[in-house]
């Protein structure tokens, strides 16, 4: 598994948990004694803008108070070193990756700190609180939203994510329950391209038997100790596919 050269990382919510950025499913999971299920959908939105537009403030101006840890720092190295192939895909809004360094990144459920006109399609950096009714610099409509990714939408940047699946060598997946698709398939898609694949989970995900190996623990352990495993076995042998 260390000498493969094109790799793709997959990251949910467990990986931000040290943060102090809460996980969907664990204790605290609960906003306002809403499900996640029930507020992050295009149903709610037409119903209750205000409360999905709050919903979002918090958690955009939540992160004003996390930094990176040592799970993500990790990643940002190993975009730094890996000379190979490489692809972060992230389920979360969160933006600590990018504070951490890393660059070869894809938020395939959206940003937090980004707005999405639902009139015209554009996408705009939006770091500060969002009103329903917000008006798109572009078009002009009352029409911004959470550039987030509800239940029932098309994640972004499928066709990447695919063909990254279908080319590489090594599936790695942190910190996610394996609750929710499309991403809860890319273990199976990757493994039917011949990837190994691997779990960095604090616990057995409701995936777990999908992967070749599972190895369990905080992120902010696993992730750095795997890292360097990798890193070190590079060096020391050429890289192959
Ligand atoms: P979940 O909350 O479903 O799962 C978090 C996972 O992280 C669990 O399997 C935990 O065991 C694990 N975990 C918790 N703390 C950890 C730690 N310190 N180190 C390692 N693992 C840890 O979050 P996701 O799987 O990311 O979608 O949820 C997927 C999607 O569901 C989210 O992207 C979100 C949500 O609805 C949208 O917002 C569109």
């Amino acid at each position: 598994m260390e000498k493969r050269s094109a790799i793709v990382v997959l990251t949910g919510a467990g990986i931000s948990a040290e943060s102090g950025v809460p996980t969907f499913r664990g204790p605290g999971g609960l906003w306002e004694g809403h499900r996640v299920e029930e507020v992050c959908t295009p149903q709610a939105l037409g119903a209750d803008p205000a409360l999905v537009h709050r919903f979002y403030d918090l958690r955009r101006a939540a992160l004003l108070d996390v930094v990176p840890n040592p799970a993500h720092e990790a990643l940002a190295r190993l975009d730094r070193e890996w000379r190979g192939e490489l692809l972060i895909v992230t389920q979360n809004v969160d933006d600590l990756h990018e504070r951490a360094g890393a660059r070869r990144l894809l938020h395939m459920h959206g940003e937090l700190r980004s707005a999405l006109c639902a009139a015209c399609g554009a996408r705009m950096p939006h770091p500060g609180p969002l009103p329903p009714g917000s008006r798109c610099p572009g078009c002009g409509a009352a029409a911004l939203r959470p550039d987030i990714v509800f239940f029932g939408e098309f994640p972004y940047a499928m066709e990447r994510i695919e063909a990254a699946l279908a080319a590489c060598d090594l599936f790695v997946s942190i910190g996610t329950s394996g609750a929710v698709y499309p991403a809860a398939g890319f273990v199976a898609k990757a493994a039917a391209y011949g990837a190994r694949t691997l779990e960095l989970n604090l616990e057995p995900s409701a995936g777990s038997r999908r992967f070749d190996e599972t190895r369990l623990g905080p992120a902010s352990r696993l992730v750095p100790e795997w890292v360097e495993a990798l890193l070190q076995s590079t060096q020391s042998s050429p890289m192959s596919r």
